[in-house]
């Protein structure tokens, strides 16, 4: 573009800038020749790119333009490495400038609300802060190649079920600490060029038409000056998401919507300068795609050895009982490897995240180069495609498994089972693959079962009877070679688990209210998802947030904290115990000891993954900020944070938790605003609303037999009643004619009297 963006508005016809505000077709925004304004080129998606075969078809069931499938969002969530997410983050930019993609259609970023979500492959975490920091790393790699992030879905879209038309009721303090903590956390790290509306309703309305979500939280709280985008078809009423805020409808054209827009600015239904900041928003983004950037060469980039990093660092060991892994081939001349997984990897999930990879590792393959020729490999099917239950393929595994010195299992979530548009029907394996685990280790008992889904998986049945667990989530093309090199010792594990893997389905908090009714779906969990429920409710899961093992040992010790003016500083030492090198995830979090709100036990609010050698000793240091001690609090409708003790806790899991420390933070005092109800307590709490308190007692008891005191032992009993009630339980033969009410309104009257005349002074 040539010209200003304000001196496009101007030259501009109405017809013109309503007609922009929706796409040219599937994938692309309108360009106006006439004004020299390109199109923009826009695909999915969150783990790779899914570059259709035109720009006309949606492609999910058909092979698109082969492009790297990395790690999906919960695989690359357990990572829990920011400088990996930074990378894939330029290495999407770059592959996305050699497709000629300008904007990409992600990272996905819900909470995971329940791990039944159809999604939840496409999602990082169940920790707003975890996946806030992923997100940001990616966007910040990916936007400083030029090309644009999508940030989706905004907001509350937490399961396929019914989306369309349900709506998620969610308390604000719920909403703020929980489903949008992440996005706001992102948008202030990383500018996301563009921001994705969900389809569902949030408390009432549409997010695409939503004032409170679009204008009042992401407008005017967050301050954030990008492009608001529908899902595809996700817009209602266009007028309506045009004033809350929704630039762009996708998929376009949507004339009969240019033509709705025309006529609502025509009948002064909807502003022209509400239209022009849309406008002027889409223009920004169009500036942005067509900034002069470097060309990606390409030639330099190996995108997938970045895959296999990627994977390899995702992969979680989940259990590892008398060191059964890594594999010693010189002691192990036979494996058996079983699980039709193994020649036919799970890689990713299903839906508009899906891409055609550009090739795929095989675990059978990689497993048979690093095992080299002193190890007989031998191979069983072990289940079939469908549901069926194959008593013949389980006896061969079983009896494979028995004629070998270790037997290897590759299960997981079949393919029908984790898509966009419907969600999981649960969480166990298939009943084939739970009884091929159990015959197989009843005759072996040195077997290791590799696990692939997008979800937590409940393992219940099986894993007490088997001594290695190593889930592979969805991650990738370059998961075969990495499984195979974890299996080996050739990579040391370092995934840590980016969601909790409860015992058994029902144990998850959201299981009483898991589908909408009548159109409504209420969280009635409130803030306890995923850790933040198992360690309230002091309910053992199978294996915990946070948890992943290595082949290493980690110490941590020393744990110091100190606040200062900017926040906290808080400072550990790491050291690898071990005998190899490997990478250790220290993650922090914070208990408040004091608040008067519910708050859970503890919650992440810092981590760092580091590599250390055999022997050696880091210092970390993590900054807190105020926020990181804050909760919302609705009665002010902002973050508070309260004065009082907090512990800094630092940990390998959020149920490993290795060195504690107490800290008394000063935060400042609130300023209480009185009102009719508000308790002697906190009458008592403020200095000047004590003293105008009992010098109004003072004269009371004058006239009352029973007296009231502003002592302890008066207070014990009193203290959670409001003085108002205070006066008429014992004052009724003071006041006379004088209601409680004006009382009260006198007292509060003369505290901000005080207040006022101390700021003056
Ligand atoms: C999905 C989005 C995706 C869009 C385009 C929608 O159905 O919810 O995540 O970006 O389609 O494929």
């Amino acid at each position: 573009m040539n010209r200003s963006i304000h001196e496009l508005i101007q030259e501009m016809t109405l017809t013109e800038k309503a007609s922009l505000c929706a796409g040219l077709n599937m994938w692309m925004t309108k360009g106006i020749e006439r004004l020299n304004i390109p199109a923009v080129h826009m695909y999915d998606g969150t783990n790779g790119i899914r570059k259709t075969n035109s720009d006309e078809e949606m492609g999910i069931t058909s092979e698109n333009v082969p492009a790297t499938c990395y790690p999906t969002g919960s695989a690359i969530g357990s990572s829990w490495n920011t400088e990996l997410l930074h990378e894939v983050g330029v290495a999407l930019g770059q592959e996305s400038k050699e497709m000629g993609v300008e904007l990409l259609l992600g990272p996905g970023i819900n909470m995971k609300r329940t791990p039944l979500g159809g999604r939840n492959f496409e999602y990082y975490s169940e920790d707003p802060c975890l996946t806030g920091e992923l997100g940001a790393a990616f966007i910040n790699g990916l936007q400083s190649e030029g090309v644009g992030a999508s940030l989706k879905h905004f907001a509350c879209n937490n399961q396929e079920n019914e989306k369309m038309v349900t709506r998620s009721e969610v308390d604000e303090r719920t909403l703020r600490e929980i489903y949008l903590s992440a996005f706001e956390r992102i948008i202030k790290k990383s500018d996301p060029w563009t921001v994705m509306c969900s389809y569902n309703l949030l408390n009432g309305s549409y997010t695409s038409e939503n004032e409170h979500l679009l204008h009042d939280i992401l407008r005017e709280e967050w301050g954030y000056e990008g492009v608001v985008l529908s899902d595809w078809t996700a817009v209602n009423d266009r007028i309506r998401g045009l004033k809350a805020g929704l630039d762009l409808e996708m998929p376009g054209p949507a004339h009969y919507n240019t033509k709705a827009i025309v006529e609502a600015v025509e009948r002064g239904e909807l502003s022209e300068e509400k239209l022009n900041q849309s406008v002027a928003r889409i223009l920004k983004l169009v500036e942005r795609v067509t900034a002069p950037k470097e060309n990606a060469s390409g030639a330099d980039q190996d995108y997938h050895a970045l895959a296999r990093k990627a994977a390899a660092e995702s992969i979680v060991l989940l259990k590892n009982e008398n060191g059964i892994l890594p594999i010693q081939p010189e002691s192990t001349p036979s494996i058996a490897i079983i699980g039709r997984f193994a020649k036919k990897p799970r890689i990713q999930g299903a839906g508009s995240a899906e891409v055609t990879p550009t090739r795929v590792d095989i675990p059978w393959d990689e497993i048979k180069e690093l095992a080299g020729e002193t190890v007989t490999l031998s191979y069983a099917e072990g289940y079939p495609a469908d549901d069926s239950i194959r008593e013949d393929l389980i006896k061969e595994s079983a009896s494979l498994a028995a004629t070998s010195d270790l037997a290897v299992l590759f299960v997981g979530q079949p393919e029908y089972a984790e898509s966009e548009m419907h969600d999981l029907k649960g969480i166990n394996l298939p009943e084939h693959q739970v009884k091929l685990i159990q015959a197989v280790a009843a005759v072996q008992p040195n077997c290791v079962v590799v696990t692939s889904s997008g979800n937590a998986l409940a393992m219940h049945p099986w894993v007490q009877h088997v001594p290695g667990v190593i889930h592979s989530w969805l991650t990738g093309q370059g998961m075969g070679r990495a499984i195979a090199e974890i299996l080996f010792g050739h990579t040391n594990p370092s995934g840590k688990l980016s969601e909790t893997f409860p015992v058994k389905l029902s144990d998850n908090p959201s299981h009483m209210r898991i589908q909408g009714e009548n159109g409504k779906l209420y969280y009635r969990e409130g803030l306890f998802i995923g850790y933040r429920y198992y360690d309230r409710k002091e309910m053992a899961p199978q294996f915990p947030f946070g948890h992943g093992l290595s082949y290493t040992t980690f110490k941590y010790t020393d744990l110091e904290a100190a606040q200062h003016e900017k926040g906290v500083t808080v400072s550990l030492q790491v050291e690898n115990t071990g005998k190899r090198t490997g990478k250790e995830t220290v993650q922090l979090y914070v208990h408040d000891e004091e608040c008067k709100w519910v708050r859970p036990e503890k919650e992440l609010k810092a981590f760092a993954k580091i590599e250390l050698a055999p022997g050696e000793k880091r210092k970390i240091v993590f900054e807190l900020e105020e926020r990181d001690f804050a909760y919302y609090n609705t009665k002010y409708n902002r973050w508070v944070a309260e004065s009082g003790y907090f512990q800094l806790r630092a940990g390998s899991s959020s149920r490993d938790i290795r060195v504690t420390n107490r800290l008394f933070c000063d935060f400042g005092k609130e300023e209480i605003t009185f009102h009719k109800f508000s308790l002697l307590n906190e009458w008592v709490s403020d200095p000047i609303a004590k003293d105008v308190l009992e010098e109004c007692i003072n004269e009371m008891n004058k006239h009352v037999k029973d007296k009231v005191s502003l002592q302890d032992e008066f207070l014990g009993f009193w203290e959670d009643f409001p003085v108002i009630k205070i006066f008429q339980m014992f004052g009724q033969s003071w006041m006379m004619e004088r209601s409680p009410d004006e009382i009260v309104s006198e007292l509060i009257g003369r505290v901000n009297e005080k207040r006022l005349q101390k700021q003056q002074a």
